[in-house]
């Protein structure tokens, strides 16, 4: 099979193409390289059915050229993490808007129809405060001059692209909606908790907790995120569905900042900082995140194969190795 990945040199893209290139598979990959990084593809540079093209999703001149050849398509690229959303919400808006727009047009214009899977994100369900979050949800969100809402907007407009593309375009495209992932290669730069408290905890430095450490998140290895999504894609009644992807175990903040410590065997203090202190004023974060998975079940017969204690093993390991 022949697989373009947008956002290719990225945390969950390079996982993405690392699967496929496993399989067998030809894969293309695509980025600016704007959070993405060469080292994240340098084991596969070598590869014959491998190839990486430098270039911005919303001018890149091999689009129609890429879309042509693929049989699949997963769209990973995006502006992506709290600091670079705060500091680029023009970026964040045209990046993650037009260019899947792009894409579709691509797809729509192309005579061989890809299948596309899109990364949408669980930020879309903004400030629901329901303890289970399903797709039918409402969806709740603060005022436009709440700083994070561009985010979970612009994904939002994704799925809506999605949707408007299956119905008059006849496209096949996955909306997954993914929730937090973690795994080797995410770097804690732009606001990732999991790689910023197990770099903390390995040098022996304060984890530093944003706000109380009570509000819950729910993290999946990006190894099963990548064959949850490679799933919804085989499964052909997936099309114009938008699904949730991810792990229904919810963990509080503080508990993560005491199981990387206890699995790092580190002497690190835990310490608090405000919102205000670690972003900007204003920002409210998110209370919870608990994916309802039953209609992922529905379309698959997925079991993740880590557990987060797992992961952040892995991702000690990996850290101190290096
Ligand atoms: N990691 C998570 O927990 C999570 C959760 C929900 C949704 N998502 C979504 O999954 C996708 C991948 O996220 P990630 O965590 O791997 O982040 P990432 O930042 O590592 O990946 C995004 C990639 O897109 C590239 N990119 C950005 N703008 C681009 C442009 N204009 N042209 C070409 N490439 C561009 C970046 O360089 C980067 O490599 C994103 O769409 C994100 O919104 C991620």
């Amino acid at each position: 099979m022949r697989i373009l990945v947008t956002g290719g040199s990225g945390f969950i893209g390079s996982h993405i193409v690392e699967h496929h290139l496993t399989k067998g598979d030809e894969v293309c990959a695509v980025d600016d390289l704007s959070t993405g990084s060469l080292d994240n593809i340098a084991s596969f540079q070598t590869k014959s059915n491998f190839r990486f093209e430098q270039a911005d999703i919303l001018t890149w001149p091999g689009l129609d050229k890429a879309v042509k050849w693929a049989d699949r398509i997963y769209h990973m690229a995006a502006v992506v993490g709290v600091f670079r959303v705060l500091s680029e919400p023009i970026r964040v808006l045209d990046t993650n808007v037009n260019g899947y727009r792009r894409v579709l047009e691509a797809v729509a214009n192309s005579t061989h129809k890809p299948w596309v899977v899109v990364a949408s994100s669980s930020s879309v369900y903004g400030h629901n405060k329901l303890k289970i979050l399903e797709e039918e949800n409402d969806l709740i969100y603060k005022s436009p001059t709440h700083p994070l809402g561009n985010y979970a907007i612009s994904k939002l407009t994704d799925e809506l692209l999605s949707l408007a593309y299956v119905k008059e375009k006849q496209l096949f495209i996955t909306t997954a909606r993914i929730f937090n992932t973690v795994g080797r290669r995410q770097t804690g730069l732009y606001g990732m908790v999991v790689p910023r408290f197990v770099q903390q905890a390995c040098r022996n430095e304060p984890i530093t907790i944003f706000g109380d450490g009570k509000q819950t998140r729910s993290f999946c290895d990006v190894r099963d995120t990548v064959r949850a999504l490679a799933t919804l894609a085989e499964n052909k009644e997936t099309s114009g569905e938008i699904i949730n992807v991810g792990n229904d175990r919810e963990i509080s903040i503080n508990d993560l900042a005491h199981m990387v410590r206890k699995i790092a065997n580190s002497e690190s203090e835990i310490c608090y900082q405000t919102y205000e202190e670690s972003y900007e004023e204003n920002f409210i974060d998110i209370k919870n995140r608990y994916p309802d998975l039953t209609k992922f079940y529905h379309y698959t017969n997925f079991k993740n194969k880590w557990t987060l204690e797992d992961t952040v093993a892995d991702l000690v390991a990996h850290y101190t190795e290096k």
